[in-house]
C-alpha cells in the first residue's frame, strides 16, 4: 500500500466529476487499501478518491475510535433522504478549516462493495452527514461550497499563507482532534 498525495483547495481537479466504477478488480482493490491507509495517515474520517486524484466513485469512511471499522462505499446512491440538520464540517482538501453545514440526518443508500455486490443500508447522524460530504466530492463540489463567497475568498487567502509557510515549518496540529473528512 502507499500513501497518495491529497489535493488541495482550489486545485481545479477536485472539480472533477468522478465516472462509476464497472471493474471490481485487484487494482481498485490496491486503490481502495492505498485510500484507508492515506485516510488514517491524515487523520481523517472519510476520504473520497476524488481527493487522491483518481476520478471513480469511491469513498471510504471510518468512524471507529480503534480505525479498525473501515466502510468502503462504491457508486453510491442516495435513495431517500429525512431530516436536516447543520454539522460541523471539516475537509482534508480545506485543512485547519471548519464550518457548519445543512445536511440530512438519514439516508438510505445504495452502493457496491469491494466484490461488486450491491447492497442497501441506512444511515443516520454523523455518518450520514460523512456520506453526503464525501459524495459531494465525487461530483466535484466541497463543503466550503455551502459558504459565503466571502468566507471562501478568506478561506482561499489563509491556505494560501499557510502553503508559502509549511515549506519552511513543521505541519500545526491545531484542529487534529476535530473531525475532518
Ligand atoms: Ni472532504
Amino acid at each position: 500500500m502507499a500513501l497518495r498525495t491529497i489535493l488541495e483547495y482550489p486545485d481545479p481537479r477536485l472539480r472533477t466529476r468522478a465516472q462509476p466504477v464497472t471493474v471490481f478488480d485487484a487494482s481498485l482493490g490496491t486503490l481502495i487499501g492505498d485510500m484507508l491507509e492515506t485516510m488514517y495517515a491524515a487523520p481523517g474520517i472519510g476520504l473520497a478518491a476524488t481527493q487522491v486524484d483518481v476520478h471513480k466513485r469511491l469513498v471510504v469512511i471510518d468512524l471507529s475510535d480503534e480505525r479498525n471499522a473501515p466502510l468502503v462505499l462504491i457508486n453510491p446512491e442516495i435513495l431517500e433522504r429525512e431530516g436536516e440538520a447543520k454539522t460541523e464540517e471539516g475537509c482534508l482538501s480545506v485543512p485547519g478549516i471548519f464550518d457548519e453545514v445543512k445536511r440530512a440526518t438519514r439516508i438510505r443508500l445504495r452502493s457496491h462493495d469491494r466484490d461488486g455486490q450491491v447492497s442497501e443500508a441506512e444511515y443516520a447522524d454523523l455518518l450520514a452527514v460523512c456520506i453526503q460530504h464525501e459524495m459531494d466530492h465525487l461530483e466535484g463540489k466541497l463543503f466550503v461550497d455551502y459558504l459565503s463567497e466571502m468566507k471562501r475568498e478568506r478561506i482561499r487567502k489563509k491556505l494560501d499563507k499557510e502553503r508559502k509557510e509549511r515549506a519552511a515549518a513543521a505541519p500545526a496540529g491545531a484542529g487534529r482532534a476535530r473531525r475532518t473528512y
